[in-house]
């Protein structure tokens, strides 16, 4: 065993020993995530497993091939993060641990080569494995370092936050920031499973968890109404981490989300659904300088983007209202400050979605019903942008 950290340590932030809290153990949840065929025509896809005390499933997921595997977590999980050192170690591999900085300090390019370090001094072969332990920051991280280590090993990612579970574990989007913007470098790069352990989100604060509902709202817009109504039911169930109903809500998001890029493994055409929102969401993120978190912009968002459809008359009073009262009833940002206009219109043009000057945005013409629409004139998005903005004081709280 080695362990090994980018920095100096610091003290202890989060400890989440998931295979100590397990006592409870109910079966698990299985979800494919279906990525295409492979040369011989046999079916290609990883498994999404939800449930409690998952960690014994570890060894399942990184497959019987490997001898070392590198445990990549941030410091301020440590403890989970030995947890997974030692089960992985009793279950017969050699564990390394690379601890490193949080959240979006994660995505360095500095960090990446810190870990190749460690995965290059250990002698990590082809079959071994990288497992991440954090939130979407970490799996964008790990899943970088594990796609260009030998041009690509194994990774295996537990997700401890709700969006990390939601998003960013699934699909096989990885990324770093550069100097020049956030996700720039990365690679497509799936995972061999996804362990989405809820213990996990006992020690996630408020905050993160509501932030990521957003995504899981999003979903129930995009695809799947049940999610909108469990939410309508009971918002509070939705917060609560020992909720069966948020048991539910991630798993009916995943699924979403694996519906979409089974079908669009490479993000080339149906995988633009899963950015309703998103487009006025990163144009508040670049305005806030990163400190708005993710799912209160894009909560905002699809605020925007549903009075946009219904001003545009695609989209009914009933669907767009909808939008409101279940991100408002579960205490997410709706609305943006009204001075910062030409800003927001400035990130809107550098959305990758347009196309040349074309601007684009995915709108509802229904639920369940997301389509990429070219906006002909930016004024109707002025003129839609009047009726969700607010004064700076009520409209820039964040959550
Ligand atoms: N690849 C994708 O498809 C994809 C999709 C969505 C988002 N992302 C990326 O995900 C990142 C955001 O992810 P995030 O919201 O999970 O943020 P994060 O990973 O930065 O985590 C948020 C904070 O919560 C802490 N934390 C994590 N788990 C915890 C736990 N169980 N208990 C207590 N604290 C815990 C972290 O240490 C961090 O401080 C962004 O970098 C974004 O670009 C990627």
């Amino acid at each position: 065993m080695s362990h090994q950290a980018a920095e100096e340590p610091s003290p202890e932030g989060a400890p989440t020993p998931s295979s100590q809290q397990a006592a409870a153990v109910s079966e698990p949840t299985r979800l494919t995530v279906g990525t295409g065929t492979g040369e011989g025509g046999e079916q290609l896809g990883y498994d999404v497993l939800v449930g409690n005390g998952l960690l014994a499933r570890l060894p399942e997921m990184i497959g019987p091939r490997a001898e070392r595997v590198l445990v990549i977590h941030p410091r301020a999980l440590r403890a989970t993060g030995d947890v997974v050192r030692e089960d992985l170690e009793n279950a017969g591999y050699r564990a390394v641990v690379a601890e490193i900085p949080d959240a979006e300090e994660g995505k360095h390019i500095q960090v990446a080569a810190f870990c190749w370090q460690v995965l290059g001094q250990n002698g990590f072969t082809r079959s071994d494995a990288v497992v991440s332990v954090g939130g979407g920051a970490v799996t964008d991280a790990a899943g970088f370092v594990a796609a260009t280590w030998l041009r690509g090993v194994r990774v295996v990612h537990m997700p401890t936050t709700l969006l990390g579970m939601v998003d960013a574990a699934v699909g096989g989007k990885t990324g770093i920031n550069t100097a020049e913007g956030k996700n720039l470098v990365g690679a497509f790069h799936q995972p061999t499973g996804v362990l989405a352990d809820l213990d996990t989100l006992l020690t996630l604060p408020r905050n993160e968890l509501v932030a990521g509902l957003a995504e899981v709202v999003k979903c129930g817009f995009i695809a799947d109404e049940r999610i909108l109504e469990i939410i309508e039911e009971a918002p509070d169930q939705a917060q609560n981490p020992h909720s069966p109903r948020l048991r539910e809500l991630i798993e009916r998001a995943i699924a979403v989300k694996a519906r979409v890029v089974s079908g669009d493994p490479q993000e080339s055409g149906a995988r633009e659904a899963l950015n309703y929102g998103h487009t006025l969401a990163h144009a508040i993120e670049l305005a806030e300088r990163y400190q708005w978190r993710h799912g209160a912009a894009v909560s905002v968002g699809m605020v925007f983007a549903a009075e946009l459809a219904r001003s545009m008359g695609r989209l009914d009073d009933a669907t767009a209202d909808r939008h409101l009262m279940i991100l408002s009833a579960l205490g997410l940002p709706t609305t943006y400050r009204d001075d910062r206009w030409n800003q927001l219109l400035e990130g809107i043009r550098r959305d990758k979605k347009n196309r040349g000057d074309q601007l684009r945005f995915v709108l509802l013409s229904g639920l369940g019903q997301p389509t990429t629409v070219e906006i002909p004139d930016a004024s109707i998005l002025y003129a839609t942008y009047q009726e969700i903005a607010a004064a700076p004081e009520t409209g820039a709280i964040q959550l």
